[in-house]
Parts: structure tokens; sequence; C-alpha cells
């Protein structure tokens, strides 16, 4: 089931073939956050190709999707893996075939899990670097000529991890913070061929897989009153700012980070309750390599 319906358009701020004619390229496109980001460009009249690792969950995502607007086409390529360049370029070439174009890029794509320093392996900070970093790079390197032809716009899922030092979360707060500075270099370079570059980095985000798998729900409460908006983020909250990112109503926007958390990383939200106790025990096992 698609988390956004046609409810979006007739309630939304915009225009309803606001991406009439575009492409978007979405990395992990069949996970909650991107998902439901690219389900907002599907309804505003953009055609999608949406990219992962398992074949079916992909197929299935995108069959759905397709559902959203009368004339939509999504497709579903899955095995792709975002760590193999190669495997990126095949799928940009089958858009193309496919679709005609890529206007718009997603690097969604990432891993995760909560480890303390003690536990995590050095191929465990490699695994999360490649998917999260060297994924987010090979993304655009494999859809840079039809960005640059289309003079089109990129959006990285980054996170707001490396703003303060989250614990059991080095490996990913050190990979969005290449991110971000990925970001802003391409902002730079790519801006003078017309290609725009920011992030999103949402905050709390109720129903994700990384909600789900990363906070103990003893700590769910306590995120709500560390956020100042009193509330657990959605998914439509990511895919709005998405909207307005790939709008034109941003077309003087690149460089920049769009965080989406209610606030939630002023007051130190993504800290953790089990601080420091469960660091202190953990620490006390013999040191994973
Ligand atoms: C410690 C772990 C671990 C864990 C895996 N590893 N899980 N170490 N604690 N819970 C270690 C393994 O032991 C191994 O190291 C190394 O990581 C690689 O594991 P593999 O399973 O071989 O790797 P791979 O198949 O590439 O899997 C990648 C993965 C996995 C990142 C490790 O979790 C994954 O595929 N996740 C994809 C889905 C996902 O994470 N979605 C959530 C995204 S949410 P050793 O040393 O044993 O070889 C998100 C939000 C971020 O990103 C922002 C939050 C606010």
């Amino acid at each position: 089931m698609s988390s956004l319906d046609s409810s979006f358009v007739k309630n939304s701020s915009w225009k309803p073939d606001l991406f009439k004619g575009k492409v978007v390229f979405v990395t992990g496109g069949a996970g909650t956050i991107c998902r439901v980001q690219t389900e907002a460009l599907v309804l505003l009249g953009a055609n999608a190709a949406i990219i992962g690792r398992n074949q079916e969950k992909t197929a299935k995502a995108a069959q759905e999707m397709s559902q959203l607007r009368s004339d939509a086409k999504v497709i579903g390529l899955g095995n792709v893996d975002v760590r193999d360049v190669q495997s990126l370029v095949k799928a940009v070439d089958e858009t193309v075939k496919q679709l005609g174009r890529i206007d718009f890029v997603i690097a969604g794509a990432a891993g995760n899990f909560l480890s303390d320093f003690n536990h995590l392996s050095s191929n465990a900070f490699k695994s999360v670097i490649s998917i999260d970093l060297l994924g987010s790079f090979n993304t655009v390197k494999a859809t840079f000529e039809q960005l640059r032809k289309n003079k089109g716009a990129i959006i990285f899922v980054s996170a707001t991890l490396h703003y303060y030092g989250v614990p059991m979360q080095s490996h990913v707060g050190a990979a969005k913070a290449g991110v971000d500075a990925l970001s802003n270099a391409l902002a730079v370079e790519l801006g003078p061929l017309g290609i725009r570059s920011n992030c999103i980095a949402p905050g709390a985000i109720a129903g994700t897989e990384g909600m789900d798998r990363l906070a103990p729900p003893e700590q769910r409460k306590s995120i709500i009153s560390k956020t100042p908006l009193q509330r657990y983020g959605s998914t439509r909250d990511i895919a709005e700012a998405t909207v307005y990112l790939f709008s034109p109503a941003s077309s003087f926007v690149t460089g920049t980070v769009q965080i989406v958390d209610g606030g939630l990383w002023h007051l130190g939200g993504m800290m953790g309750d089990f601080y420091p106790n469960v660091i202190i025990s953990a620490g006390e096992d013999d040191p994973k390599l």
C-alpha cells in the first residue's frame, strides 16, 4: 500500500502538474522515507525509477506506486547495490531507455544499526560508509550526464546525527557528515552547470525502518517531549520538503541542508536515555576488530 494518495494533491500547497514531464531516479525508493518522497513527486506529475538491492520489494513498490496517477510510469530496478557504480550505470541506462531522461536524483539508500564503538568492527564501519557515502557519490556519478543535460537537481538524504556526538551512531554520523560535505562541494562545482544539490536531514520520523530499528520503545515517548514541535515527524513532512527542493520555488537554493525534525536536534533528542549506562557496560566486553 502506498502511504500517500490523490488526497495529497487535493489538500496540497502544490500545483497538480508541477513535475509533468520530469523523471526522478531514487536509490532506496522502496524504503519508507524515500518511497513517500517519490510518491509525492509521482502524484504531482513525475515519472520515477526506484532502485534497490531487493528485487521483489523494489518491483512491488514500483507496481503500487504506478497506480498513484492514471498515466504514471514507475519502474523498479532491483539487484542494484549503490556500492557498485557499474550496477548504478546499468540502472541509469535502463531508466533512460524506459522513461527517456533523468531530471532529479534522490540519493536515499542507507544502512544503519545501533552499535557502540567497542562492538563496531572495522568492516561494519566500512559497510555503512560504503552504502551511505560512497553510494551517494556513485549515484551522482552514474546520473551526472543526465543531470548535466537536463540541468537537474540532487537531494541527498542526510541526518542530524553528526551535529553533536550521538552514541551508538559513530558509523552513520561519520557517513552523513561526509554526505553533507559532498553535497556542498557538488553545489559549488555543479552550480555553474545548472545543477543544484541539497540535503534533507530528517529527525525522528514515525513508522520508518530507521525508527523501528534504532529507537528502543522506552525512548520513543521521550523523543516527543524533547521535540520543540511536540510530535514525531511524518514521511509526508519529508515529502513536502522534497517537493519544495525540486520545484522552481527553490531555483536559487543550492548547497543547503533542509532539516525536517521539529527542532529535535537543538535539544540533543537523539542522545537516548540509555546514555551513559549502556555504553559503560558495553565498553567492558572484549573489543571487536
Ligand atoms: C554490530 C553489525 C550489526 C549490528 C551488522 N553488523 N549489523 N555490527 N551491530 N547490529 C556488521 C556485521 O557484523 C559485519 O561486520 C558488517 O556489519 C557488515 O555486515 P553485512 O551483513 O555483511 O553487510 P551488508 O549486507 O552489506 O549489510 C549492510 C548493513 C545492514 C548496513 C550492515 O544493516 C543493512 O543492509 N541495512 C539496510 C537496511 C537499513 O539499515 N535500513 C535502515 C536505514 S535507516 P563483521 O565484522 O562481522 O564482518 C537510516 C537512518 C539513519 O539509515 C538516520 C537515523 C536517525
